[in-house]
This record gives C-alpha cells, structure tokens and sequence, in this order.
C-alpha cells in the first residue's frame, strides 16, 4: 500500500475540475494516506469546503487569517507533508508559483515547502497554449517539480483540445512515484505480461488464463522505483502503466521478436508472460465449418523464449515466472536451471486468490542457489515490489557490467 500512513498535501485551486479533486482525496484516503487539504478563495467558488472535511475527515485550510486559521500554518503544512499534490493547478497559480509570489495560504505554503511538489494543470486549452503559461510550467519543471501534462478531450467550457485534468489513476501514480525509493533510477527494465493468442483460424486461437495482472504491476512499480520500463503485452484489456512504453503483441513468436529486438539494451527482464508452448501447425485462411463430431489439430512448439536467450545473456538479470499445479518448488528450480535464469517466482495457479486473473498473488521466489523468500497472499503490486527487491540486489552498480 504505497499511500499507507503518507501525509499528502492536496492544494486545490479554482477551475471546474476542482470537482474532480474529491475524488482524488478519496482515494488517496482509502489507501491509507492521512490527507490535508488547502483551497484557495475561488476553489472554494466551485466546491465546498465541507466536501474535502467530510472526504478527508480533516479541517480544510483556507485562509491565513481570521477565524479557523492557525499561526505558522503556512510553514508548516507544506513541511510536515510527504509531498504536495496541486490539482487542479489553474494557470493563475502556475504564474504566481513560477514567479514566487505568495498573496494566499496555499501559494505561501509552496512557498515555503520543503517537499515534492506534483502540479496538475487543468484550464481553457488556449490558455493551456499560451506561451506565458507554457513558460511557467517549464519553469516549474526546470527546478524539479513534475508538471503533469493536461489530458486532450472536450472540455467543460465547450472547447477541445489539451486542458482537461489528468485521471485520478495517472495522478495517484505519478504521486506514488515522488514518495517511492529510487533504487531502479538509471536501469532499463524490460518486462512481459499477459497470455498469447495461437490462431487456428481467422476466428478462433488458442490462449490461456493469464489477464497480464502480475506482469503489469511489475512494469508499474519498476517504473514507480525509477526505471525506464518497457512492457510487451499479450492481448490484455489492461490499459498501459502511466510512463510505461508498451508494445502490443500477439502469438509466442511475435513476443519473441519484441523480446529479442529490446534484450541487448536492459538489465532486467521479467518474464510474466503465460507464453503459449504450441500452436496450430496450419492456421486456416477461413473459418473452419463445423464437420466431423471429432476434429483434430496439429500442433507445433513454439520457441521457448527464455532458452532463446539464454546464450545471449551478458549483464541481464533474467527472472522467470514459474505456473504450477503442484510440485511448485521442484518444478520451478528445474526451469531455473533448464532456462538458465537468475530468479524465478513461482505461484501457484489452482487457487482462487492466486495466479491468473485474480488481484493477489502467493509466490516463492528462488534464486539460483538457495529458496530466498516465500511470500504470503499478497496483492500483486506488493508482489512486484518483492521481486524488484530481490532484482535490484542483483544489479551491478549503475554504469558497471554484473560481477560474477
Ligand atoms: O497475468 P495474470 O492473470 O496476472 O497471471 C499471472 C501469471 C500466473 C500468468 C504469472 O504470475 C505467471 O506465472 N507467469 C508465467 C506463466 C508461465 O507461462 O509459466 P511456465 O511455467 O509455463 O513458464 C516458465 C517461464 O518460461 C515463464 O517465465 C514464461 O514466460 C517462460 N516461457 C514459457 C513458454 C515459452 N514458450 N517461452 C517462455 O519464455
């Protein structure tokens, strides 16, 4: 849970998706964060006070003086948090913020703030457009706040185009990532997910269970510690991890091609994917009519993608996913072996709350010598995180091949 116990700052200013905002303390609430929220006067125009009190279950801050405002607020809110999330960022503030001005609580308190600062723009899309707004976030950005870039749609005044405030998902993520360690800053991982797709025809493949649940959680948290990720996916109804680049593909052998175009450039490769092992010897151009009570269908093995790579391995750690049934440990240390891996994780997949499609996940995770951890029912994000731990102290310093 990466909000558990954050103190976050939230400074709403005033523009139509301050509507949008509750919905963010709401969830930054119900994921644990304890959540102090700071409205500027025309905010407060467009939604209440009360709703953020109620949402929060914390006084709102307001106003510097009078009644309900406490002496040194100013100081200390933007201190005592983890980090600052403005959303939505109107142009007005991005100017008063680039020239250091400070007339109201919340500009004042950035002011003074000592913490990450995460800015969402949300505005008109001329006004997002102008050059003297544009000029205030790359100032911003220049001294190291993240300035999110507004999302493009049909806005609330009528126009379309880029203004719209970013998706509470793509906001909660990019605050995630100033709160996380930045172990994997610098490092390129490469991570597959999701099933394939084995067309007997032009309607029908061969697949399996796999929703690509695991390996996009690996590719959002590794992006979260700082990498530079690049996901190949199977089919899956997932969308792309925020900052992940992603590549969609569909049988064993178009995610081999990915695999091996990408593999000299990474360090890590985490292979989540539930690769099909065979597919039909012969795909049919038309749909096959339905004939004989029994049909059959050849089918061929497709390569096996981490032994493809096994003799092109240089500094890569490697790390396999093992699906068992049973025999989970014996099973996965023969593929750690067979496939010439650095790690392998293996779960369990007749359980219910475990393996495919589900959102929690139990593994071990084996290394080449010794069983290194056994896990228990985790969420799938909290397993991503395990298993980067365990790669990140298989990565040679940044910049140095890996010791032996
Ligand atoms: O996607 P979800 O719904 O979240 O489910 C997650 C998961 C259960 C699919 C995932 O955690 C998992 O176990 N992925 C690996 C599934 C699998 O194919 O296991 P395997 O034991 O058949 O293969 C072992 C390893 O070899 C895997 O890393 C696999 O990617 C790789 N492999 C398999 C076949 C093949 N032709 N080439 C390969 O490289």
């Amino acid at each position: 849970m990466v909000f558990a116990d954050r103190r976050i700052l939230l400074g709403v200013s005033g523009g139509i998706a301050a509507y949008k905002a509750a919905e963010l303390a709401r969830r930054l609430v119900s994921g644990g964060a304890k959540v102090k929220v700071v409205m500027t006067r025309s905010a407060q125009e467009f939604v209440t006070p009360l709703t953020f009190q109620v949402l929060t279950g914390e006084k709102v801050a307001t106003t510097m003086f009078g009644p309900g405002s406490e002496p040194l607020e100013h100081v200390a809110l933007g201190q005592e948090a983890d980090a600052i999330v403005l959303a939505p960022a109107t142009a007005n503030l991005l100017g008063k913020m680039a020239s250091g001005l400070g007339d109201d609580l919340l500009t004042t308190i950035l002011l003074a703030a000592n913490k990450p600062i995460l800015v969402c723009p949300a505005m008109n899309c001329e006004m997002w457009a102008n050059p003297a707004v544009q000029e205030n976030a790359a100032r911003l950005q220049d001294r190291g706040l993240t300035v999110l870039t507004p999302e493009a749609g049909e806005l609330a005044c009528g126009a379309v185009g880029y203004g719209r405030l970013p998706e509470v998902e793509t906001i909660l993520e990019a605050l995630a990532r100033l709160i996380s360690p930045q172990d994997l800053a610098g490092r390129r991982i490469l991570v597959t997910a999701g099933p394939t797709h084995e067309d007997l025809d032009p309607v029908r493949f061969l697949t399996n269970r796999s929703s690509g649940k695991q390996g996009y959680a690996l590719a959002k948290v590794a992006r979260r510690r700082g990498a530079q990720v690049y996901l190949i996916s199977g089919p899956s109804n997932l969308p792309a991890p925020y900052g992940v680049e992603r590549l969609m593909v569909r049988s064993a052998r178009e995610m081999l091609d990915a695999v091996l175009a990408r593999f000299s450039q990474t360090e890590a490769l985490l292979m989540a994917a539930a690769v099909g092992d065979y597919h039909p010897t012969c795909c049919d151009e038309h749909k096959i009519k339905r004939g004989p009570v029994e049909l059959t269908a050849h089918l061929t093995q497709n390569p096996d993608i981490l032994r493809t790579l096994a003799p092109l391995k240089k500094k890569q750690v490697v790390v396999g996913f093992a699906a068992e049934t049973r025999d989970l440990e014996a099973a996965a240390r023969k593929k750690l072996q067979d496939k010439g891996l650095d790690l392998i994780v293996a779960n369990e997949v007749n359980r219910v709350d475990s393996g495919f499609a589900v959102d929690t996940n139990e593994v071990t995770i084996i290394g080449k010598k010794k069983l290194l951890v056994h896990l228990p029912l985790l969420s799938k994000e909290e397993v991503a995180d395990k298993v980067l731990d365990q790669v990140s102290a298989l990565l040679p310093p940044v910049g140095k091949g890996k010791s032996a």
